[in-house]
């Protein structure tokens, strides 16, 4: 984030929650997350300040007290994040010097956007507004995203209407918020197959408008997109989100993916030959060299070749917390010297997603 994206003072006596919400509202601002037993410095640039603690305890409050005693005789917004919304801890909240209370049902998406509100002071409301609600957009997405893969997950079946309507958001919120804002949210999910299936949708989105083809084609390109990893719904998560490199029986595992999916789909009915293929080939390679069968040239379908060229992008320029960012030049140069592995005249077409999604967010 630049110097004109104020910081966010999220405290918390949880982990797993308060790394989500952080993540979220790391999407309208910085934000730094410290524990309810740290001992930060004070931070000057702090724009405002979200509580995220039960008052069960003396101690837990008399800490909290301590955390905000620096903002109490400022102007700085404190949100805090009721667990019960009982008569007792509104009181609780307001004594330590809370500005606002969400209650405990609040979603993270929620509390992102009163972030973005109280933020409203202290910079231009459009910028926090406009991000606040593209992450919400995003995160539409990913649920629906989530409900298809978990379904797929569990051996059930799920809707036509549920991809459409997964579809749909992506189409729209690419075209709406532009496919660097799409992938600034999407890299902070810290699940590999979605943070990596969110990314190729996004691209594929991206890459179909930049293209011009009609509605129907681009929306069929992104239903194959989100749909192309399927099957990875039955690769076990050890193999999935091991970080660094497969071994070769695990690399022998994870390669059935195209298959697994492929069944999935033909076993529910419904969809297009065009979708089923790209499932099945989309690590099928122009120069034969790819999987499960080495397709080359001709036996290889436009859309395979269009998906296969956001998935390979896509994959490298995904986030992890144990390896460096690749950045998106470095992704397109890769691509380009792939050669005969890939279309060349896709590839060229490809240029505006990667510069695009070089580009820095427009505020
Ligand atoms: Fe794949
Ligand atoms: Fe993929």
């Amino acid at each position: 984030m630049t110097a004109d994206h104020p910081t966010v003072l999220l405290i918390s006596d949880r982990t797993d929650q308060s790394r989500e919400l952080g993540n979220w509202i790391g999407r309208v601002c910085s934000c730094r997350s410290i524990a309810l037993h740290e001992r930060p410095g004070i931070a000057k640039d702090v724009a405002a300040v979200v509580t995220d603690v039960a008052f069960r305890d003396a101690v837990a409050i008399a800490r909290l007290r301590s955390l905000l005693a620096p903002y109490r005789s400022t102007a700085t917004p404190v949100m805090a994040v009721l667990r019960d919304n009982s008569h007792y801890e509104q009181v609780q909240a307001v004594a330590l010097g809370a500005t606002g209370m969400l209650p405990s049902t609040a979603s993270s998406a929620e509390i992102c956007r009163a972030v973005a509100a109280a933020l409203g002071d202290a910079r231009p409301a459009t910028a926090t507004n406009a991000a606040a609600s593209a992450a919400e957009h995003v995160e539409q997405a990913r649920l629906e995203f989530h409900g298809i893969f978990h379904a797929a997950t569990c051996g059930e079946n799920f809707t036509q209407a549920e991809v459409d309507n997964a579809t749909s958001s992506v189409v729209e919120t690419v075209a709406d918020s532009g496919i660097r804002r799409w992938l600034d949210i999407v890299w902070s999910y810290d699940n590999a197959t979605y943070q990596h299936c969110m990314l190729v949708t996004g691209l594929a989105a991206e890459f179909a408008r930049s293209l011009g083809v009609s509605a129907n084609d681009q929306k069929r390109l992104v239903r194959g997109a989100l749909l192309h990893d399927l099957g990875k719904a039955k690769i076990p998560l050890a193999i999935l989100n091991k970080p660094g490199r497969l071994d070769p029986q695990e690399l022998t595992v994870m390669r059935t993916h195209p298959g697994i999916g492929y069944e999935i789909l033909r076993e529910q009915g419904g969809y297009e030959p065009e979708i089923l293929e790209v499932v099945l080939r989309h690590h099928e390679l122009l120069d034969g060299s790819g999987y499960p069968d080495g397709l080359s040239g001709s036996q290889i379908g436009d859309l395979v070749r269009l998906t296969t060229i956001c998935d390979i992008y896509a994959a490298l320029i995904e986030r992890r917390p144990y390896k460096q960012p690749m950045p998106p030049t470095r992704a397109f140069a890769i691509l380009q010297d792939m050669g005969s592995k890939l279309e060349a005249a896709l590839v060229r077409a490809f240029t505006r997603v990667a510069e695009s999604s070089a580009a820095p967010a427009a505020a």
